[in-house]
């Protein structure tokens, strides 16, 4: 059995079909990626992965059982911006969830107890290359080394599962290459199943294993809403050829001006 099984999952909202008849099954240890025009369903995707939507027909499993209907500490996410709150230093930031789950009301734990999370964060810290930077407060870093430590803090409870929504789309290129480096060490070290949105298709190439396109196969222009993006292409990242990136691209771009028509 496959680690993760997707069968004729849909996502509406309302009259809208945002997702439809989406079938698929993911490997432990695959690195997902995902791409298609914006506003077709990427994100609702990711969001039914980590929990805080519910498909509205089919079935997401976890291990043969329906994905838990809320966060836990399976499965870690990362988003392009605002993962990480303003008013906690790094180390903090990442202490975070180990004293919530220790302390729900107060947030906050002592002793040995918090000297053994904030050994445990530090350690997180250094494997993302924050190590300078432990009392530094979110605004004091710079875009890069913020998703650094959104992906420390993703990553501090030891998920399975990291869900990535487009996590480096606002960084500069030569930033952005550091940042491959670090989540493919992490997804090799961790031993991490990854779904990462993208809108680069070449970050797509890549870093997965396995690239979604996200697509809507009937589109009509007076009411979009009327059918789901699916899955037109499931990619073993690496064996395809130019012509295949073409085509993808073409048809993505198309979908994408109808959508923001
Ligand atoms: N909570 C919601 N209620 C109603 N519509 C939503 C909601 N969340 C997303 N949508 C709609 O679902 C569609 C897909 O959105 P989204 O998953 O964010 O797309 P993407 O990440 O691919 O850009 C959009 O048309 C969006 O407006
Ligand atoms: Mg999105």
């Amino acid at each position: 059995m496959a680690a993760i099984e997707i069968k004729n999952l849909w996502k509406e909202y309302g009259q809208d079909v945002v997702l439809e008849r989406l079938n698929a099954s993911v490997e432990e240890g695959e690195f997902v990626t995902v791409v298609g025009a914006s506003g077709c369903g990427k994100t609702t995707f990711l969001k039914m992965m980590l929990g805080t939507e519910s498909p509205t027909r089919g079935e997401l499993l976890l291990d043969g059982k329906p994905i838990p209907d809320e966060p836990d500490e399976t499965r870690g996410i990362v988003f392009q911006r605002y993962s990480v709150l303003p008013h906690l230093t790094a180390v903090e930031n990442v202490m975070l969830a180990g004293e919530l789950e220790s302390s729900p009301w107060l947030g906050r734990v002592f002793g040995a107890k918090r000297r053994a999370l904030r050994e445990q964060a530090e350690e997180m810290l250094a494997s993302v290359g924050l190590d300078q930077a432990l009392r530094k407060y979110p605004h004091e870093l710079s875009g890069g080394m913020q998703q650094r430590l959104a992906l420390a803090q993703a990553l501090i409870k030891k998920p399975r599962i990291l869900l990535l929504d487009e996590p480096f789309g606002a960084l500069d290129p030569g930033i952005r290459r550091d940042m491959h480096e670090l989540v493919l060490d992490l997804w090799r070290e961790q031993d991490l199943t990854v779904f990462m949105i993208t809108h680069d298709l070449a970050e797509g190439f890549f870093l997965g294993t396995r690239m979604w396109v996200f697509d809507k196969e009937r589109l009509d222009p007076q009411t979009p809403g009327s059918y789901g993006a699916r899955i037109t292409y499931d990619l073993p990242v690496g064996n395809s050829d130019k012509g295949t990136l073409q085509s993808i691209s073409q048809s993505v771009d198309s979908t994408a001006r109808v959508l923001s028509a």
